[in-house]
């Protein structure tokens, strides 16, 4: 049995240099709001495309809303491979002003720009990837002037997968924690702040690691735009809301408002989800398409402060709405801090529910004496009455809806 201390040590050499850089502390703090090509268009995008988006952040209210990022998904270089000096080139049908004629263009609108690769040879449609690059693509999105990068997965060698759990157990030490720990490095080594996404798809534990490395990290395999999407992310990261704190959030992937066929009551539970749980919230669609009641959802002032809460970096977490209430999965009541008062979320999932109730006296964080009123964050009104903490509310929910309160002493 010669071989097995051979691999023992060949595996901590790559630990002891494994480089531990942490995130910035510059950007990332709260969830990201922005847009990002891939959900609207896939491989299809170009230099028009996305400032027409940037115009509409500025044209349909949603950068005073507080959206921000404009990010660039797969398919934006020239796939044959990179230039004399290593670097990844720019596709100039596609860009014909290079990424750097986009970014300045959208940093003249006052907004952010993102960027996109991989962990791996090649990203997940084959273009160049960045495993063995980090510094040298680190230092050309930060001349570009980069924002945001999010990180595939896709491509990756065989000797930088985990066929089992890593050494000591912790899977910040698994090989594919290390491949993301090189960009962090890499990026932790340019004067630019670049906010990090983990796009791992829920692998290798990445919730207990990821804010050791970047800004936000993916929960799950790519959205769809249906139903079973959004009540299946939610069960995965009902899990895992422990990690979601200030520059540490779990992403639920990129925004599904405006494609395929959700209703208007799916589309109000898919962004209040999002926004209740502080996943970073990138719409993904072709904005001039949005009906004034999606932007009315997106726009949402209450539900975005929530997300964007500059005290409290806590998500909502599931309750107990009564003393025997029946648990569903995913959960249906959640309940949360803000820096306004204690907030209520009501999903109603299923088609055979009966009318919702909760007991004030089982919100937690809202006591169990005194007396409440209870505001509707959609339409940014109180409800008529005053309420005793050991009264209970009820409320008839929509298929699919989401209800939204914000309860605070009377
Ligand atoms: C931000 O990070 C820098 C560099 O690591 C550190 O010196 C500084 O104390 C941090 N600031 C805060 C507010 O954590
Ligand atoms: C981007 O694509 C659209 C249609 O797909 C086209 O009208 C436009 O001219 C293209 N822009 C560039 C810069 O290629
Ligand atoms: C995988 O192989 C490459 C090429 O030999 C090497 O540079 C890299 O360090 C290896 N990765 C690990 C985790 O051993
Ligand atoms: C929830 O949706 C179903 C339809 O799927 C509806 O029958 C039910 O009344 C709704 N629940 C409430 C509390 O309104
Ligand atoms: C509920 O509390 C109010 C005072 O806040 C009190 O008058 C009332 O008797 C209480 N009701 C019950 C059922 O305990």
């Amino acid at each position: 049995m010669t071989v097995l201390p051979i691999i023992l040590v060949a595996a901590s050499l790559v630990l002891a240099q494994a480089p531990t850089d942490p995130p910035s502390n510059q950007t990332g703090r709260l969830p990201a709001l922005g847009w990002n090509t891939w959900n609207a268009y896939g491989c299809n995008i170009n230099e028009s495309k996305v400032l027409a988006a940037a115009n509409q952040f500025v044209s349909l209210g949603l950068k005073n809303a507080g959206y921000e990022y404009i990010n660039i998904d797969d398919c934006w270089s020239v796939i044959s491979g990179r230039d004399s000096s290593g670097r990844i080139v720019p596709d100039p049908t596609k860009f014909p002003n290079g990424i750097s004629g986009v970014a300045s263009q959208v940093h003249a609108l006052g907004l952010k720009i993102g960027i996109y690769s991989d962990a791996g040879t090649n990203t997940c449609a084959g273009f160049p990837g960045s495993l063995g690059h980090e510094v040298t693509d680190a230092t050309t999105f930060a001349s570009w002037g980069i924002d945001y990068l999010k990180y595939d997965n896709c491509n990756v060698p065989n000797n930088w997968t985990d066929s089992s759990s890593p050494p000591g157990g912790d899977w910040y030490n698994s090989n594919s924690a290390i491949r993301y720990r090189q960009m962090a490095a890499a990026l932790a080594h340019i004067s630019h702040p670049i906010q990090l996404d983990i796009c791992i798809w829920g692998l290798a534990d990445v919730w207990t690691w990821g804010a050791r490395v970047g800004h936000s990290w993916r929960m799950l395999g790519d959205a769809s735009p249906t139903w079973s999407y959004i009540m299946n992310i939610i069960k995965v990261n009902v899990a895992h809301l422990d990690a979601v704190d200030f520059f540490g959030h779990n992403d639920m992937d990129m925004m599904e408002i405006g494609n395929g066929d959700l209703s208007i009551q799916e589309e109000r539970t898919h962004f209040a989800a999002w926004a209740f749980f502080k996943s970073p919230i990138l719409l993904g669609t072709d904005l001039s398409q949005l009906t004034s009641e999606e932007i009315g959802i997106i726009t949402n002032k209450e539900l975005l402060a929530f997300s964007q809460d500059t005290i409290i970096g806590t998500p909502a977490m599931p309750f107990i709405a009564f003393p025997g209430a029946p648990t569903t999965s995913p959960p249906e009541y959640y309940a949360g801090a803000s820096s306004k008062g204690i907030h209520v979320f009501i999903i109603n999932t299923s088609s055979s529910t009966a009318s919702k109730n909760f007991a004030l006296s089982n919100v937690p964080g809202l006591g169990t004496s005194g007396n409440f009123k209870i505001h509707d964050m959609w339409s940014s009104s109180d409800l008529s009455g005053i309420f005793s903490a050991n009264s209970s509310f009820t409320v008839d929910v929509q298929a699919h809806d989401t209800v939204a309160y914000l309860i605070t002493r009377a």
